[in-house]
């Protein structure tokens, strides 16, 4: 059984649209679904909520969508570059003021966490749990230097036993660990990458009742059109050059952060 999972998808439509592509074109795909952060930073809010949901992608709550949905006074993200702070500021209250009525109530109705039993309850094999951050806050960043005792902490607060899996993002960077037999999987992000690659792409996740594979898959969008929009947008600009290179460079260091253009 193949089940693909979506990093954060953050509003990025070409990058979604390409992601979808490709899952329908390999054909081998029986469940997809998503871990959150559906919206902020791209100029497309709407369009992604609407395509999830037309596509039956359920998921789970990230910062972003929990936090938008309810006109929250901030997204929960947390920068350590003051520069990326005070940008990411203006995404919140540019995506909170461009997100639907509709939209929002579809955000606000995603559950913080999905627990999967894709043999069925009744049989043998893998749980899969789904969570944005962490199985008790979706703000809280699940890096790859976490610690195993960190991991064991988290998989006990979802019951989880060895030859089970856990999906989350929230840090935009993929990786996968195995501790005491239990997977933990950094699924990345599909519209935002932090790590240098402006890919996008998507976690398969292959399971039997006794085996579990992790595949990393990175595809080319026209991450061109993507920059188009936000240049085209009164978000701020240099998310268009954070997309290009795959969150390695968003502008010259020494420039003041820009404010952004009345419509
Ligand atoms: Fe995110």
């Amino acid at each position: 059984m193949n089940i693909a999972i979506l990093g954060d998808i953050h509003a990025n439509l070409p990058a979604l649209e390409t992601v979808l592509a490709a899952l329908d074109a390999r054909g081998d795909i029986d469940a997809t679904y998503h871990i959150g952060d559906l919206v902020g930073y791209a100029p497309w809010p709407n369009e992604t909520v609407a395509l999830i949901n037309a596509r039956g992608i359920a998921g789970v709550s990230g910062n972003y969508d929990s936090t938008v949905a309810l006109n929250y006074k901030h997204c929960g993200c947390t920068y350590d570059d003051a520069r990326q702070e005070a940008l990411s500021h203006l995404s919140f209250e540019w995506t909170k003021s461009h997100t639907s009525v509709d939209a929002k109530r579809a955000l606000g109705e995603l559950p913080f966490s999905l627990t999967l039993r894709p043999f069925g309850g009744h049989a043998a094999g893998p749980s899969v749990v789904l969570v944005h951050g962490t199985p008790t806050l979706n703000t809280v960043y699940w890096h790859a230097d976490r610690s195993d005792d960190f991991c064991r902490q988290m998989a006990a607060l979802m019951s989880l036993k060895a030859g089970d899996v856990t999906v989350f993002g929230h840090t935009h960077k993929t990786w996968h660990r195995v501790v005491d037999g239990i997977h933990f999987v950094n699924a990345g992000s599909v519209g935002r990458p932090k790590d240098g690659d402006p890919r996008t792409g998507y976690v398969r996740l292959s399971l039997s009742a006794k085996e579990v594979e992790v595949e990393f898959v990175r595809i080319p969008y026209d991450v061109h059109a993507a920059a188009a929009g936000i240049l085209a947008s009164t978000l701020p600009n240099e998310y268009a050059e954070y997309l290009r290179t795959g969150g390695t460079r968003s502008a010259p260091a020494d420039s003041p952060p820009q404010l952004p253009r009345t419509e």
